[in-house]
């Protein structure tokens, strides 16, 4: 199926990950799978990260944006967000959103081979990214999280949590493929507690997401 294809389907070369090509498409599609509770959910992705004023932060696999610019709000003042992702596409949509805030940029990077030195951020974020990854590549992505995160620094990683209903499940399997339908996102956490990770948190959002916080353990320097 195309939606299918385009959601999961394009790989990039340096990774084993799936990116995503259509950066105006997936925005529709984003809408309609949150049924007009996008804004109030990204939001609260954004509170539950932790990011303060004066922050720097980094949101792996930004797509379009979306949870970049929330996390953008909370930094500001003095703080400063990039969004890294392997697609051209959605990284040209996520600029024109951020059209006038220069403490919001984007370039171009995949999850197992994060830009940065070790402890050069406070925050990281990370939604509906993982599914994209092939098993054996997502505890080298957490762990690459883990690095550039400074000691005390968070984490927070959202992802698609299956409905319950099987045929609700069956229905997201047959537009946008079996990855979404079988997402183990109880898997979340064990990754993040292996990654060295402490202080782990989770929780559910309305309608589709599972969330994760934790923190990187050790005192500021
Ligand atoms: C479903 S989208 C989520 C986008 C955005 N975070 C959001 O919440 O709307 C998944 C994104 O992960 C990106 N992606 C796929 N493989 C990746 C990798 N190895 N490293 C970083 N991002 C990757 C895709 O290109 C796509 O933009």
């Amino acid at each position: 199926m195309e939606l299918a294809r385009f959601l999961h389907g394009s790989a990039d070369a340096r990774t084993a990950g799936q990116t995503l090509t259509h950066g105006r498409a997936y925005e529709a599609f984003g809408n309609v799978l949150f049924g007009g509770r996008r804004r109030q959910v990204f939001t609260r992705l954004a509170r539950l990260s932790g990011a303060r004023p004066g922050d720097r932060a980094l949101d792996v696999g930004c797509g379009t944006g979306y949870l970049t610019l929330c996390v953008a709000d909370a930094v500001t003042p003095a703080g400063s967000v990039l969004g890294i992702d392997p697609s051209p596409d959605v990284l040209t949509h996520a600029r024109r959103r951020a059209d006038r805030r220069p403490h919001c940029t984007f370039a171009d990077g995949i999850a197992e081979n994060l830009p940065g030195p070790d402890g050069g951020y406070d925050v990281v974020v990370s939604s509906l990214m993982i599914h994209h990854l092939p098993e054996h590549v997502r505890a080298r992505s957490v762990a690459e999280m883990h690095r550039v995160l400074r000691p005390g620094g968070r984490l927070l990683l959202a992802d698609f949590r299956p409905p319950a209903n099987p045929v609700a499940r069956h229905l997201i399997g047959a537009v946008t493929g079996p990855v979404m339908e079988h997402n183990p996102v109880h898997l979340l956490e064990p990754l993040v507690r292996d990654a060295g990770f402490t202080q782990i948190e989770t929780g559910d959002l309305h309608p589709w997401i599972h969330h994760v916080r934790a923190t990187k353990p050790g005192r500021p320097e």
